[in-house]
C-alpha cells in the first residue's frame, strides 16, 4: 500500500517523512484539545515515536502548542526508577519534556518504581482524567499496545483505568498500564509502527476480522495510523 487513505485514517510515508507527518498531527490534536480549554494527552514509550516527539519539541511545531495548557501523562510505564535506560518517563522527558516549557507539575508520571506498585497503580488511576483528548500509542508484532498483552488480564479488565502488569511478556516484566476503557474513551488516538515485523499485525488489525482480545491494539482501530511502507506492506489497498 502506498500513500494515504484519508478514509481510513492511514498515512503511509518514509521516516523521516513519516515523522514529521505524525508530529504534526500531533500537534494538530493537542490544539484542538486546547481550543475546548485544555489539552491531556498520553504517550507512550518503546523505541518508536522518541524521533516524533523530538520533533514535537523543536520550533516550528514546539511553538504552535501552548504548553501552559498542556497535562501530560503516560500510557504505560515499565517498573524502573525514572532516569533508568529502559524507563519511558526517561525517554519522553530526554526527546520532549526537556525541551519544551511545560510546566512541570502538568507532567504526570507514572510512579512505577515504588516499591508498592500497587500505590502507583492507585495513584494514577486518581489523577488520570476521565477522557484523554490525544493518546500516542505504540504496537508490538503479538498485537498488544501501551502494556496491554493479547491473553492478559489487563486487555479483560473493564472497570479500572490503569492495572499492574506483572509478567509482561516483553521487558522488563514488571509495568503499569492503562487498561481498554482508557483507550475507548481517548477522542483523538495515533498509532505509529515502522518495520517489516509489524506488518503482519498492522494488517490483521485494520484488515481483519475484530478479535481485540487476539490483539488489544485493534482498540485503536479508529486512530490515525502512521506507517512507514514495510509496516503498512501487507495491507489491502485503498
Ligand atoms: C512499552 C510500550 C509498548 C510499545 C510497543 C512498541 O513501554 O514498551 O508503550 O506498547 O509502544 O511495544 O514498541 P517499539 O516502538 O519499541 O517497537
Amino acid at each position: 500500500m502506498e500513500g494515504e487513505s484519508a478514509e481510513r485514517n492511514i498515512f503511509v510515508r518514509e521516516p523521516p517523512e513519516l515523522y514529521a507527518l505524525a508530529a504534526k498531527w500531533i500537534r494538530g490534536a493537542i490544539n484542538n484539545g486546547i481550543n475546548r480549554g485544555h489539552c491531556a494527552i498520553a504517550l507512550s514509550g518503546g523505541s518508536t515515536p522518541g524521533p516524533v516527539y523530538e520533533l514535537l519539541a523543536k520550533p516550528p511545531l514546539s511553538e504552535q502548542v501552548d504548553w501552559s495548557k498542556v497535562d501530560l501523562y503516560f500510557a504505560d510505564e515499565r517498573c524502573v526508577a525514572p532516569g533508568h535506560a529502559q524507563s519511558n518517563y526517561a525517554m519522553i522527558r530526554r526527546t520532549l519534556l526537556s525541551q519544551v516549557p511545560i510546566p512541570a507539575e502538568q507532567v504526570h508520571r507514572i510512579e512505577a518504581e515504588r516499591s508498592d506498585v500497587m500505590e502507583a497503580v492507585s495513584a494514577y488511576g486518581r489523577i488520570l482524567p476521565a477522557e484523554l483528548d490525544v493518546l500516542v500509542l505504540g504496537v508490538g508484532a503479538d498485537g498488544h499496545t501501551a502494556s496491554i498483552f493479547p491473553g492478559s488480564e489487563a486487555e479483560r479488565e473493564m472497570r479500572r483505568r490503569v492495572v499492574w502488569v506483572e509478567k509482561s511478556p516483553k521487558p522488563p516484566p514488571c509495568r503499569v498500564t492503562i487498561t481498554p476503557p482508557v483507550i475507548g474513551t481517548a477522542r483523538q488516538i495515533v498509532v505509529i509502527a515502522t518495520g517489516a515485523e509489524k506488518a503482519q499485525v498492522v494488517a490483521r488489525t485494520l484488515d481483519g476480522p475484530e478479535t481485540p482480545l487476539e490483539f488489544p491494539i485493534q482498540l485503536a482501530k479508529r486512530g490515525a495510523w502512521f506507517l512507514d511502507s514495510a509496516a503498512a506492506a501487507l495491507l489491502k489497498k485503498g
